[in-house]
């Protein structure tokens, strides 16, 4: 078969804000680069991100600092996200709201032009900047504003299947155009996975079907990049549950902010029981406590909870919250009088593709990665508004290293033998005529992985859940694609996806067997305590195998190590 051969300095793959923001600086620093998308152009899962951006600008709340925001994200994070990548995140904060503002996020501001912040969980004082609800979004529109007038070149619904190598390092990716099948080689210096993470693992997920998918992290992992920190998975406690299709979309923490308050089938206001900062409890505590009220007997009728926001007026409700509000309406609920039924949704990943923070850098060469598809900034738990953050913080230093790395080097010629592989991988897959239908496939794993490795995890239970993955990937081999095209083949992306998030599936499973304590979004009924020692797990390819390591997590020093300790004493104060 004949595929086209499309040449950049950077390749970009992911249109998200962390995409966006690398190839904006790459270009800016002389780089040729090249976007390309799952999705369609602006369409990226950055539009779903919601509530808001964090930064210690203090507008609101005077004392607040980077050390500050340092410490509550090292505390949320439960002490292993690496140090160095938090400072930087915490510190570089202000110019990245600077920047978005330049591009032109109209972020809200008080009568006096201040920005404002609001609360969102966990956080010592208020720091996330928004715009409305539909930060995101704004986001993501600006970014593309600014790709579009640097012509900078975007391809849309291309599904990449393999990266390339020459040698030992990456040097282009291999796919196909999901609409004409036309098949696709990219040759580049360098490849900048910004692909997001591996949430779409869940049945119930803030992320649509084909996002979140694990993309990154499979093609990655098959060319020898170490992944770390995988059995860290978020669950945000508030989606929707009800009506069935709209299970799992995000219902924003910014409800909670604004003054939302969380009460069980008996009315009662529960949280308060489960940590002093009660509504803006840390997201795993909360999950928890929802996920306790519901087993226990104080669920809603769909095995939910409600969330309450009726104590504001529809004004304020309209200018804050905006698309909650038209999100529920469309399902016959005025949250302005009636209250929204919710339970915990898969939603974001900490764990991924390890890199050395500064470059963006993999332990491949040539080989980059940013934002969700990447781990170590957030530890065991995410704070809230810290992920939009991380886009368009580290988008800028990946763009920034990457045009470096690009600047002096050669282009190293494609190994067509390889692309003639991945060809006939993927012709045979398009050829396979088994009998299961790689939704059903995938819907399975989908519904081990919430029933295996949930929210409340066991020894018992996350092996069960490994021997039926194992199984699964048994009847993979037996997949049905009906079809003899690769143009608008639904079936065959489903396929595609199926067999990467087998990768993501194996190394939490694995990960969170092997994490025998509770930490962060982590939680093992069998090991409820967090152990002395703080470490990060990691995992990568031998052979066939994967096999799993532990490094010993970083240490603060200095002044963070004692901003540390007064926010540890502000929290055990609260906690007595
Ligand atoms: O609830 C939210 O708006 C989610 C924000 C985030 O995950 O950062």
């Amino acid at each position: 078969m004949a595929y086209s051969i499309h040449k950049s300095d950077v390749l970009v793959i992911g249109s998200g804000g962390a995409g966006l923001r690398t190839a904006i600086e790459a270009h800016d620093r002389g780089a040729n680069v090249l976007v390309l998308g799952k999705c369609k152009r602006g369409d990226a899962h950055t539009v779903l991100a919601t509530g808001g951006i964090n930064a210690a600008l203090a507008t609101m709340d005077p004392r607040d600092s980077w050390l500050v925001h340092s410490a509550d994200t090292l505390r949320e994070g439960r002490f292993i996200a690496d140090v160095r990548d938090v400072e930087t995140l915490c510190k570089n904060a202000p110019r990245a709201i600077q920047e978005l503002v330049d591009y032109g996020v109209r972020f809200h501001r008080e009568r006096d032009g201040r920005l404002t912040q609001r609360f969102f969980g966990a956080h010592t004082y208020r720091r996330t900047c928004f715009v409305g609800d539909r930060t995101g979004k704004a986001i993501e529109e600006a970014l593309v504003r600014q790709v579009q007038k640097r012509r900078i070149p975007f391809l849309g619904e291309v599904y990449i299947t393999n990266l390339l190598m020459n040698g030992r390092a990456v040097n282009g990716a291999f796919g196909f155009d999901m609409n004409t099948g036309e098949l696709l080689a990219f040759h580049a210096k360098a490849v900048v996975l910004a692909t997001g993470g591996y949430s779409r693992l869940y049945n119930r997920s803030s992320s649509r079907i084909l996002e979140n998918t694990g993309d990154g992290v499979a093609l990655a992992y098959a060319v020898g990049a170490q992944l770390a920190d995988m059995e860290m998975l978020q669950f945000h406690p508030t989606g929707m549950i009800w009506p069935r299709s709209t299970e799992g979309v995000l219902v924003t923490e910014a409800v909670r902010g604004e003054g939302g308050v969380l009460l069980n089938a008996n009315n009662e206001r529960f949280m308060q029981k489960y940590h002093p900062r009660g509504e803006l409890g840390p997201r795993d505590v909360v999950a928890r406590a929802i996920y306790s009220e519901i087993a226990e007997g104080r669920g809603t009728k769909h095995n939910g909870v409600w969330l309450d926001i009726t104590n504001r007026q529809l004004s304020y409700i309209t200018e804050r919250l905006p698309k909650i509000y038209e999100q529920f309406k469309r399902v016959g609920v005025d949250i302005s009088r009636e209250r929204m039924e919710v339970a915990p949704t898969a939603h974001y990943s900490m764990g991924g593709v390890r890199v050395h923070r500064e470059t963006q850098m993999t332990n491949i060469k040539g080989l980059f990665a940013v934002g969700e598809v990447t781990s170590g900034v957030h530890g065991a738990n995410r704070l809230g508004g810290n992920s939009l953050l991380e886009t368009i913080v580290f988008g800028r230093l990946c763009g920034e290293h990457v045009a470096r790395y690009v600047k002096e080097l050669e282009l190293a010629s494609l190994d067509e033998t390889n692309i003639t592989k991945y060809e006939k991988e993927l012709q045979n897959l398009l050829d396979s005529k088994g009998k299961y239908k790689p939704q059903k496939l995938r819907a399975e794993l989908q519904e081990l992985m919430w029933d295996n490795a949930g929210i409340i995890r066991n020894s018992k239970q996350l092996h069960a859940g490994m021997e039926k993955m194992n199984a699964l990937k048994v009847k993979f081999r037996k997949v049905k694609i009906p079809g003899t095209s690769m143009a608008e083949n639904a079936n065959l992306v489903s396929a595609l996806d199926l067999r990467g998030l087998f990768v993501p599936a194996e190394a939490l499973l694995r990960s969170a067997i092997a994490r025998t304590e509770s930490r962060g979004a982590h939680y093992r009924l069998d090991y409820p305590r967090e152990k002395n020692t703080l470490y990060n797990i990691v995992c990568y390819k031998s052979g066939e195998d994967m096999k799993l390591g532990r490094h010993r997590a970083t240490k603060p020093r200095g002044n963070l190590a004692r901003a540390i300790v007064q926010n540890e004493r502000a929290e055990h104060k609260m906690l007595e």
